[in-house]
């Protein structure tokens, strides 16, 4: 099964973001946009796990604590890479120290259970869409450029999930396996592999 820990965005700003995607929708046919459901923040991408293993990762996911919980303000849009090219297109979040030390927490936890730690530096974003197509990108290229400080809102967050992906011809499709509450004095984790 293919794994990874996420933090999934409140309804409010789903809602903003659909709305923008629809909006960039009439641009482009290009890019794959992300179902309603797909919108998260991904802090590690595990890859391909045995069933044995999910146990001790579930394991090292609960003894995660923070003394609290984590605010992230979601804003503005950008690309990947940042050309007139782009291959993926995000939703931003504004410089977060806690965020980025969560994601070096889970890094360091599942290390030792065999998951090498991300080379590239951590680089927190929501993927909207995916682009593979060479279709004229122009339109949509300036769209993102004028809403880099787009405000989609914020939220405090107290837990991260761990998803599963499977892949399937219409897109990947995320199906939520735990939810580990990280701070610290809260009721602990809500586990539906169990
Ligand atoms: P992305 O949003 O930047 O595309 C589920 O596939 C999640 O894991 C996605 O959000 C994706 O990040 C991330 N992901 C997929 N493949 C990955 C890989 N090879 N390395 C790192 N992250 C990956």
């Amino acid at each position: 099964m293919r794994l990874f820990v996420a933090i999934t965005p409140p309804p409010d700003v789903q809602e903003r973001m659909l709305r923008v995607m629809e909006e960039l929708k009439s641009l482009s046919h290009a890019p794959r946009w992300v179902r309603s459901d797909g919108l998260h923040v991904t802090l590690k991408f595990l890859g391909e796990v045995k069933e044995p293993q999910l146990a001790a990762i579930v394991s090292e996911l609960n003894r995660i604590r923070a003394s609290r919980s984590i605010e992230l303000r979601f804003r503005g849009l950008g690309s990947f890479p940042k050309h007139d090219r782009p291959r993926v297109i995000w939703a931003g979040i504004d410089e977060n120290k806690e965020l980025t030390g969560l994601a070096e927490t889970i890094e360091s936890r599942v290390e030792p259970l065999g998951f090498p730690r991300e080379k590239r530096e951590f680089s927190p974003h929501i993927t909207l869409a995916r682009i593979n197509s060479r279709e004229q990108l122009e339109n949509l290229v300036r769209a993102v450029a004028g809403s880099a400080s787009y405000d989609f809102g914020a939220m405090r967050a107290t837990e991260f999930q761990l998803f599963q992906s499977t892949l399937k011809p219409a897109g990947a499709q995320y199906a939520p396996l735990g939810r580990f509450r990280f701070v610290s004095g809260e009721a602990s984790t809500e586990d539906c592999t169990k």
